[in-house]
């Protein structure tokens, strides 16, 4: 039985769940969390579906072994279309939380709108995709936008800067000045936010699942009666073991790094 001083595990790729982290840890402060990134075998979203799979069950039983957890956040979009059903079906008794596009909110805000999604290969060819995209208001248009080289880019702490404004410039051109909204629908991409905006321009609202997922992680636990209101820990832990990448990683979270070109 799971008790409210348990853990709630964090699992990414990498670097991007820290974006979800943020909101976890904003709502939920008095919590105690195991973040675990598997950088050393990012990026994730353009691996076939079958090792993405494989990745995330083997980081789910490394976090059930190293702590006693109530909850395990999926906060990559990838690991969550390639795995969500499998997790949860390994652990009938853990809350199993993922996330995905928000391509919901997007339609709310923007009824008929034109709406970008910027995700992973693995995302967006994922049947969940396209279940998503059938259960929102038809009359918006959306265009897939895959981001091949973002996330390598963000993993090595370049947030901002000539580097990835190129690469965002050259992924984005087409769609320049055509979109009224764009959804990261990778976790990574709200740690560059500002490069997104800044190539996009000021006038394409930028939207993210962070906060939804942190609002719903939130209202399982408390439904659950496993909310915990004391001080708060955090572990953070990463695949590659170089010391540099929890640093990285404590920079994001503390938002010392945005559009960070070095
Ligand atoms: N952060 C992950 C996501 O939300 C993907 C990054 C990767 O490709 O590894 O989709």
């Amino acid at each position: 039985m799971a008790t409210k001083t348990d853990y709630i595990a964090v699992f990414d790729s990498g670097l991007g769940g820290i974006s979800v982290l943020r909101h976890l840890r904003q709502q939920m402060p008095g919590e105690r969390y195991l973040y675990f990134g598997d950088s050393a075998n990012a990026p994730y979203g353009s691996r076939p579906t079958a090792e993405v799979r494989a990745l995330t069950l083997a980081a789910a039983e490394r976090l059930m072994a190293r702590k006693p957890l109530k909850a395990l956040v999926l906060a990559c979009n990838t690991a969550t279309a390639a795995a969500v059903k499998e997790l949860r079906r390994n652990y009938p008794d853990l809350i199993v939380i993922g996330i995905e596009p928000a391509l919901k909110v997007a339609a709310d805000h923007f009824p008929g709108g034109r709406i970008g999604v910027m995700a992973t290969e693995v995302t967006l060819r994922e049947e969940k995709f396209d279940a998503l995209l059938h259960r929102f208001d038809e009359s918006c248009t959306v265009t897939k936008l895959p981001m091949p080289g973002l996330v390598q880019l963000i993993e090595r702490g370049k947030t901002g800067g000539e580097e990835i404004e190129a690469l965002l410039r050259s992924r984005l051109e087409s769609c320049i000045g055509n979109l009224d909204t764009v959804v990261l629908g990778c976790t990574h991409y709200p740690l560059a936010a500002e490069a997104i905006s800044k190539v996009l321009g000021e006038g394409v609202v930028l939207l993210d699942g962070g906060p939804g997922t942190a609002r719903e992680t939130r209202r399982r636990l408390e439904k659950a009666g496993l909310l915990e209101q004391g001080g708060g820990e955090l572990i953070l832990e990463n695949s590659r073991e170089d010391p540099e990448m929890i640093r990285l990683a404590y920079e994001l979270l503390n938002g010392e790094r945005q559009n960070h070109g070095k």
